[in-house]
């Protein structure tokens, strides 16, 4: 409700810009607008649609002409990063989350169904339409129920995440760019691969950057588990080594402009249609190997 002064006119309530207090405020219109009588309740939220629709036209509109321009797609990525922006734009379906993200929400939904049988599941990436994922307890093996699980999950995610085409089990143990044990083969030059520093160099909680003939390359050890990217964030390329890790929540923050980076998988968790690059990684007698592609 407008506020009114000692005259008796009404004054605009001061604006916040604070996306909690503005949730917070609708969800508290929304319950209100519950309590009402059904005639009223039925005009409220015609307005609301009304109001929700006009919204939807015009953002619809701004971000099909930013798309439609090169500088507009850049100034569109820097807006989807704002937490606000973004939020506006996902509730009227006009960005989707990526498809790891979405893959993820499906598992999420599913795992109960799948630990009240002893099982579970993680996803290690999404790839040209492949989801690869790493299968525990009772989902792992031959057993009848097993396969049973791994129907159901595969069932799920291909029918709710439609870039997905098929599944593919990775084995038991960490994901291919995280720290193993040691190569059995050597990495052969001739196949691009190229050595960077040793793994004491990047202990636990920390990264390093190397650069070869061409390309710059992170290294990041998160709980001795290593993993590699090209030294460049997904956003507008910068150097990403000068950025905050954080440990505690597997996190690289971009230093330029803030971008939030999953250091296991690439994933942003700012802009979700932005990745950092993966680089195939070993170790081979103490030395870190990537394959720059
Ligand atoms: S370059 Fe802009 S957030 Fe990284």
């Amino acid at each position: 409700m407008p506020a009114r002064d000692e005259t008796g006119m009404t004054q605009q309530l001061p604006a916040t810009d604070d996306l909690e207090q503005i949730a917070a405020r609708v969800d508290a219109a929304v319950a209100a607008v519950a309590g009402l009588e059904p005639a009223a309740q039925t005009v409220a939220l015609e307005l609301k649609q009304a109001i929700e629709a006009f919204h939807k036209l015009a953002l619809t509109t701004m971000v099909r002409h930013l798309k439609h321009d090169p500088r507009g797609k850049e100034l569109l990525l820097e807006l989807v990063a704002d937490p606000a922006v973004y939020a506006m734009l996902l509730m009227h379906g006009i960005v989707r989350a990526d498809p790891i993200t979405r893959a993820r929400r499906v598992l999420d939904s599913a795992r109960p169904y799948m630990q009240s049988h002893g099982g579970d599941a993680e996803l290690i990436d999404v790839r040209d339409g492949v989801a690869y994922l790493r299968l525990h307890g009772s989902c792992n093996g031959c057993s009848l129920s097993a396969f049973t699980l791994r129907k159901h999950v595969e069932e799920v995610l291909l029918r709710e995440v439609p870039e997905i085409t098929r599944l593919e089990v990775v084995n038991d143990q960490p994901a291919p760019a995280m720290l193993r044990a040691e190569a059995q083969t050597h990495p052969d030059p001739a196949k691009g691969w190229v050595q960077g520093p040793a793994v004491t160099a990047v202990p636990p909680g920390q990264m390093i950057s190397f650069t070869t003939d061409q390309t710059s390359v992170l290294i990041v050890n998160l709980e001795n588990r290593l993993s590699a990217y090209r030294n460049a964030c997904a956003h507008q390329g910068r150097p990403l080594d000068g950025g905050v890790l954080d440990p505690a929540n597997g996190t690289l923050t971009c230093p330029w402009h803030g971008f939030c980076f999953d250091v296991t998988s690439g994933e942003c968790l700012t802009a979700p249609q932005a990745q950092l690059e993966p680089f195939p990684l070993r170790v081979v007698d103490g030395m870190i190997w990537v394959r720059p592609l």
